[in-house]
């Protein structure tokens, strides 16, 4: 491939390197190549054989990184918004009749695909989701696929404490997933992944945690729960498991605790706890604007803070926006932090959580060139903190102008 193929756009590029560093770049330029990978990212200077095709955007450009939300629930999409209760109530009262609907495949078609255009619309370029049902799951791959977005698919496992619509036999349901995981990794597409999402520990049985924890193992599979969310939650646990000592135990003992687990909310862990997840290396999604809507409690950010797999969940429909920058207002709202190590946990903090760090999660040089183009105004910024006080505090809703994964512009939709 000549330097000919590749494709230079202009702009102000906010870009995160670690927890606690971001470049800020005020004259900057983003190179990439045909195949969708990042030949340059740095500053708008000549440099020798730098050639490329100018990519023009009119009006001035900020580029950050592709948005990575860790924590979704595709399914729940329509039941934003809906109040009353924290969090047992609201699952029986909103939530599984919303889950219901994923059954009719053209009910599942049809949300998938309004679910995948509002994340595009604000920039997120990677969602790791829940669904329902196998029908969910085969609408979400096809929607993600049109879409051309990158995902983390699964269908929400349960067969106890739930009303009998959304209750499985567990071995019917195992070789279901079975199946969609050779389905995934037979078609293999960089963008699409299956994982086993038991929804909690007290909606699932023993029998059915051990047979999650042994397919997933088996095939090398993400699975995603969630943990230590809410104070009732965890006395169901403790009920339902009365000889299994604290509840990340209870996943452990079923083998749920992996490098590539991905664990929501982890508000009210014991230090032995937070221990365990550390040591095997799992991933703690903070969900702030879901923790406020359902008044779940505080995410203590002083245990993690220098934790690398932290990423940032929107969780749909507990937290309201897909906005990945309104998650962590609320981010900042729940704990007093620097911005950029917001924006790392909605980026690279993702992409480590995913342990696809060496593809995504910022804007370096062989990495993919998934990124977000959002309008600036014509103020001056003196640091990253600065733009992200601006992007997330004072210009009301920021639209994303134009979304690309891996070099394709990806937003606005073209219809095809
Ligand atoms: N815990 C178990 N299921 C759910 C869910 O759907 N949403 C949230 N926020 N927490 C849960
Ligand atoms: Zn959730």
């Amino acid at each position: 491939m000549s330097m000919n193929d590749h494709i230079g756009l202009k702009g102000s590029i906010l870009n995160p390197l670690s927890a606690d560093r971001c470049d800020w770049i005020p004259e900057g330029l983003l190179v990439y190549d045909r195949a969708g990978m990042i030949t340059y990212c740095g500053p708008d200077k000549k440099i020798l054989g730098l050639k490329y095709k100018p990519l023009t955007i009119t009006g001035k450009n900020i580029i950050i990184p592709g948005l990575i939300d860790c924590h979704s629930h595709l399914s729940q999409f329509d039941a934003i918004g809906q109040t009353g209760y924290t969090l047992l109530d609201w699952l029986k009262n909103h939530i599984f009749p919303a889950e219901a609907c994923l059954r009719d495949k053209k009910g599942a078609e049809n949300i998938s695909q309004r679910y995948f255009r509002s994340l595009l619309t604000d920039g997120v370029t990677f969602s790791v989701l829940y669904t329902n049902f196998k029908t969910g799951v085969l609408a979400a791959r096809r929607q993600a696929e049109k879409a051309g977005i990158r995902a983390v698919i699964g269908y929400t496992l349960m067969d106890r404490a739930v009303p009998g619509y959304l209750k499985q036999e567990p071995s019917r349901t195992m070789e279901e997933c079975r199946g969609l995981s050779s389905l995934f990794s037979k078609n293999r597409s960089a963008r699409l992944h299956f994982s086993l999402n038991p929804r909690f520990a007290p909606a699932c049985s023993s029998k059915y945690l051990r047979m999650i924890g042994r397919l997933a193992n088996e095939d090398d599979l993400y699975i995603q729960t969630h943990l230590s969310e809410n104070v009732s939650e965890i006395t169901a646990v403790k009920k339902a498991f009365p000889n299994i000592k604290n509840y990340a135990e209870v996943y452990d003992r079923f083998g749920l605790l992996t490098e590539r687990t991905l664990l929501a909310h982890c508000i009210h862990l014991s230090p032995a706890e937070r221990e365990l997840v550390s040591k095997r290396g799992c991933g703690v999604v903070h969900c702030p604007s879901s923790n406020l809507f359902l008044h779940s409690g505080r995410f203590p950010l002083e245990h993690w803070k220098h934790y690398p797999k932290l990423a940032l969940g929107s969780d749909i429909a507990a937290g309201p926006s897909f906005s990945m920058l309104d998650v962590m207002r609320d981010g900042y709202y729940t704990n007093i932090q620097k911005l950029s190590g917001l924006l790392y946990m909605a980026t690279l903090g993702g992409a480590k959580t995913l342990g696809l760090e060496h593809e995504l999660g910022n804007l370096v040089k062989g990495k993919q060139a998934d990124f977000v183009v959002l309008k600036a105004d014509n103020a001056r910024f003196s640091s990253a903190d600065d733009v992200l006080s601006r992007i997330i505090f004072r210009s009301g809703r920021v639209e994303a102008r134009k979304v690309f994964i891996a070099g394709q512009e990806v937003w606005p939709q073209r219809e095809k």
